[in-house]
């Protein structure tokens, strides 16, 4: 499928794309407009995310807006050079002013499932530096319940700790599997060096309570549950954008 680009009022939009790259987009254009002149921003990873970097990089070329990125991932990381966006780091910025981010699930009460793309550690802790969480998704993420439709929970443990981690997986219910790379043998390395265990657990009555459990696993370094961490979600329609609001206290 070819890309290229138009120009929609301020904004530039990339045409060609199929209804849910075409989405995807819509949410991230809505999205950047919570960004403005001089703040620190955390990119998310995904590639809903990279339609928000992307965006980003164009406003600071038509609007000369000076802001900061701070990456999720090295996949964030190379796109917002390409994309011009000046890098800088959690040290240097440890509050964050908004970040945007891409998810694989997401329930009516903004809980939501991420690591799909194995970089939900960062995210997560870019996510809790940020005053603003903001969520793109087209609509198919929306469901009920986490763990809808056969998704697994990614879980990021290290590599020493794989064996157990998946006997006590499977104890709490789980049925893990490691994550095996793409053009590469052998099991998906993340961005911190650690594996991945993508557990299904089915329907999921009370991520928190779960999401504990699995924290307390020896050489669990992160879970793909994101519970209590979003503030607003753009889910990208064949016919617009909806908004859900939940500000975080
Ligand atoms: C990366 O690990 C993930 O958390 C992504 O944000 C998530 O998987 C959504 O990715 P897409 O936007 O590619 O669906």
């Amino acid at each position: 499928m070819r890309r290229f680009w138009i120009n929609w009022g301020r904004w530039k939009l990339k045409v060609n794309l199929d209804p849910i790259q075409a989405a995807k987009q819509k949410a991230a254009l809505e999205a950047v407009k919570h960004v403005k002149d001089g703040f620190v921003v955390g990119l998310g990873s995904g590639s809903t995310a990279a339609f928000a970097i992307e965006a980003l990089g164009e406003r600071i070329k038509k609007e000369n807006l000076h802001i900061m990125g701070i990456p999720t991932s090295y996949q964030a990381f190379l796109l917002a050079i390409e994309c011009g966006i000046p890098i800088t780091t959690l040290d240097e910025h440890p509050e964050i002013n908004v970040t945007i981010d891409g998810a694989d699930q997401v329930t009516p009460e903004l809980n939501l499932i991420k690591g799909m793309g194995a970089a939900m550690a960062r995210e997560k802790i870019v996510a809790a530096a940020s005053k603003l969480n903001v969520i793109i998704a087209d609509q198919n993420k929306k469901v009920k319940l986490l763990g809808e439709n056969n998704q697994v929970v990614p879980i990021e443990v290290l590599p020493f700790a794989i064996s157990l981690a998946k006997r006590k997986l499977v104890a709490i219910g789980g049925k893990p599997t490691v994550r095996e790379g793409k053009g590469k043998l052998g099991p998906v390395i993340t961005d911190n060096g650690n594996a991945i265990l993508d557990t299904y657990f089915g329907e999921i009555k009370d991520p928190a309570e779960l999401a504990v459990k699995v924290k307390m696993i020896p050489g669990v370094v992160e879970t793909g549950f994101f519970i209590g961490l979003t503030d607003i979600v753009y889910f990208g329609l064949s016919s617009g954008v909806e908004k859900i609001e939940e500000l975080r206290k």
